[in-house]
């Protein structure tokens, strides 16, 4: 139990402005590597993230000051071939003046408690390997369910940029049905028109995003979002977003069909060997790791572990 100066609830009892989670977001994660530096444009296109429950999103206060907070979503995730109601948690920050009080580890049990009363199936959330956060994931009951690994790479070369092209408006329910017949991974989320919404178009003007796809003969096409974004320790980058591949030579096409100074990143389960397999011909360089983590709330046995994991970038990386 946090000490009694605090108070915690969830949004619904008191919701943060967008000013306020902003501020608290930039000093709690300008050290963790890896996640974007949004600012507020940022944070108002996040908050406005379809499926982010007022009932599960939580927060600390002291006083009138914001002192602690997670975000919510709710989503359907393949899981084992099956789309289950999961609460997708990020944004997990404590102050650093008020760390190791038991706020987080307060407000995170509240969440599982809520979850469980609104019928969840599970709870999923990523982190560092090691750190602070993946000690207090683990002493509630989540699991390492995949180990995830960024990717990068300074400069594209030119090449062949085989069949890879920018997606017109007329292509995107063509992209929309790669994205969703991809059964090939655990993780990816069912996309109603609002959610695909929100992430390829609703966004703000600092965080474009361009949809590009590669028709190949005999099946579906592969597909990647290009998210340009300013990231702790790697600067500026663009993000590969959704990034589907069906052939070891998919990623090195792409980066030739790009800008030479266009600086890529990417994450791959470990796992997932086509897709590593296509990042080191294209000459990306393997990085660090975040932990897929995952707390079944249904029967036991909960989620099979088979399948690589999909890494949805906005609940890692924020884009
Ligand atoms: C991770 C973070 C949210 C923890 O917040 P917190 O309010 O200090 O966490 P709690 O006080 O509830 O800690 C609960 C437990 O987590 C573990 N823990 C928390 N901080 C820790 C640290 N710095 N080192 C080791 N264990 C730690 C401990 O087991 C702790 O219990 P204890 O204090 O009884 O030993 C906070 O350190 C933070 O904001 N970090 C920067 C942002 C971040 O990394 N977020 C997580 C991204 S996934």
């Amino acid at each position: 139990m946090p000490a009694p100066d605090y108070s915690t609830g969830p949004y619904t009892a008191r919701a943060p402005s967008v000013a306020q989670v902003s501020r608290l977001n930039d000093l709690c994660f300008a050290e963790y590597p890896g996640v974007i530096e949004g600012g507020e444009p940022f944070m108002r296109w996040y908050m406005a993230r379809p499926g982010l429950d007022p009932r599960l999103c939580q927060a600390a206060w002291h006083g009138d000051g914001l002192v602690a907070g997670l975000f919510v979503t709710r989503l359907a995730l393949h899981l084992g071939a099956t789309p289950r109601p999961v609460g997708v948690i990020d944004t997990v920050m404590t102050h650093p003046e008020h760390r190791r009080r038991g706020l987080a580890g307060s407000l995170l049990s509240a969440t599982i408690r809520a979850a469980r009363e609104l019928g969840l199936w599970a709870l999923q959330l990523y982190t560092a390997p090691g750190s602070a956060g993946h000690r207090l994931y683990g002493s509630l009951g989540f699991r390492d369910r995949a180990t995830l690994r960024y990717w990068t790479r300074a400069k594209t070369d030119p090449g062949d940029p085989a069949r890879w092209r920018p997606c017109s408006l007329a292509d995107e329910a063509r992209v929309q049905d790669v994205v969703a017949s991809h059964r090939s991974h655990d993780g990816v989320p069912e996309m109603d028109t609002a959610y695909w919404a929100w992430r390829r178009h609703d966004r703000p003007l600092e965080l474009p995003a361009a949809t590009w796809i590669r028709d190949l003969p005999g099946g579906p096409a592969e597909t990647v979002a290009l998210l340009p974004a300013t990231m702790t320790a790697l600067g500026r980058r663009t993000v590969c977003s959704d990034l589907m591949v069906r052939q070891e030579d998919s990623v090195e096409s792409l980066c030739a069909a790009l800008p030479a100074s266009t600086s890529l990143v990417a994450l791959a389960d470990e796992r997932d060997h086509l897709l590593i397999t296509s990042l080191r011909k294209a000459d990306f360089e393997r990085g660090s790791a975040e932990v897929a983590m995952l707390m079944s709330l249904s029967s036991p046995g909960g989620a099979g572990a088979d399948l690589p994991w999909f890494a949805l970038t906005e609940s890692v990386i924020g884009v």
